[in-house]
């Protein structure tokens, strides 16, 4: 059992540096989580925090009901995964993981039981005896995760744990981490700043922002209905393209200084004049199929990725960016006009100044 309830977290570095301010989050028994966002933005500070690393300056963290701000790492029940493994180069990979235990008084059947539950959980078994430095890096990252297992912690924090591998590795480790979580059924906190390992893993998301919190919610959540501009051009590669516009004196259009203007079909809640900007996926967006498309895309480069192919360009007669994410091989040329439509179900409207999403029904 570990629920943990963070409560208006915040730390302030000796020196003065805010790295995290009123974070605060409910994470559930057994739940698979995960802090995202761009480097520097906070992520480490606040796993830091959980696993004691690092003091609290403001608010309250509980572990089960129970306050542990002033408890020691090794009175929290925690075990924590890092980036650059952290093995001890002189010892074998079972010393590796038996030291946590072998300090903590486990008798030693019950030490061997436990490295090879976790050497075969991790497929390791032919490695016990190896150093470190004789393992590629993915399993140097399964020694320090075995380490972590092999104590049974009740909470697990991940640290990026997959940043320095290559991408077929984060791939194949990815399924493996979800496997591990569904078989140990233990609460996981997972840091990266890759959009793409968060929406896999993730049973909820935690997106930051330069120390704040900007959404939680399941990846769908996130994808469908991000709560802010930053969500929404953070999660989804390329970017959602976001074209800027004022509100409409009849507040049900928007007029653009680059597309044609949008009518919609509920009252927008703002004020004539007032700055928004619209959203819509690369993947929304498709080829109109005849020259009444809702807005023309002037063709500068394209990426061919086999599966799919990303058209990116400017709005025709603007200087703003758009892209479009076309299904299979497609060939278009520099320079050419495409007229795209989209479905107004996927268009999302934001704020301009304050960046929050705008409740509105495009039509
Ligand atoms: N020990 C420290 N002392 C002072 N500032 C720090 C320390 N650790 C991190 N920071 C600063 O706090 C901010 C957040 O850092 P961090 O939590 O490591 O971000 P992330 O893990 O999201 O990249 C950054 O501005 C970073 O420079
Ligand atoms: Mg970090």
């Amino acid at each position: 059992m570990a629920t943990l309830n963070l409560n208006a977290l915040g730390k302030t570095y000796p020196g003065g540096v805010t790295a995290a301010s009123d974070v605060s989050a409910e994470i559930s028994d057994g739940e698979f989580v995960v802090l995202v966002g761009p480097s520097g933005c906070g992520k480490s500070t606040i796993l830091r925090m959980i696993a004691g690393l690092e003091t609290i300056t403001t608010g309250q963290l509980d572990i089960d009901g129970s306050r542990v701000n002033d408890r020691e790492p090794g009175e929290r029940d925690i075990a924590m995964v890092f980036q650059n493994y952290a093995l001890y180069p002189h010892m074998s990979v079972r010393k590796n993981m038996e030291y946590g235990l072998k300090n903590e008084g486990l008798p030693k059947a019950q030490i061997a039981e436990r490295i090879s539950e976790a050497a075969r959980t991790l497929r390791l078994e032919g490695y016990l005896d190896r150093k470190p430095r004789q393992l590629s890096g993915g399993q140097r990252q399964r020694v320090a995760m075995g380490r972590a297992i092999v104590r049974q912690p009740k909470v697990f924090l991940f640290d990026e744990p997959l940043s320095n591998l290559d991408a077929k590795l984060r791939t194949e480790l990815r399924a493996e981490l979800k496997a591990l979580h569904h078989r140990l059924g233990a609460t996981f906190i997972y840091v990266t700043h890759d959009q793409v390992e968060a929406m896999s893993l993730a049973d909820r998301i935690i997106i930051m922002n330069a120390g704040r919190v900007e959404q939680i919610g399941t990846p769908m959540d996130l994808y469908l209905r991000p709560a802010t501009r930053f969500v929404a051009e953070f999660i989804g590669s390329p970017s959602m393209n976001m074209l800027e516009g004022r509100i409409g004196a009849d507040r049900a259009s928007l007029s653009f200084d680059s597309a044609p203007p949008l009518s919609l079909r509920g009252d927008l809640p703002g004020v004539e004049g007032q700055r928004i900007a619209l959203g819509v996926r690369p993947e929304h967006l498709d080829l109109a199929g005849d020259s009444a498309g809702r807005i023309d895309l002037s063709v500068r480069f394209v990426e061919q990725l086999g599966a799919d192919t990303v058209v990116h360009g400017a709005v025709s007669g603007a200087e703003v960016p758009l892209a479009v994410r076309l299904a299979g091989v497609q060939r278009h040329e520099t320079g050419t006009v495409l007229p795209l439509s989209y479905a107004p179900g996927n268009l999302h409207l934001f704020d301009a100044d304050s960046g929050r999403r705008l409740e509105v029904e495009a039509g």
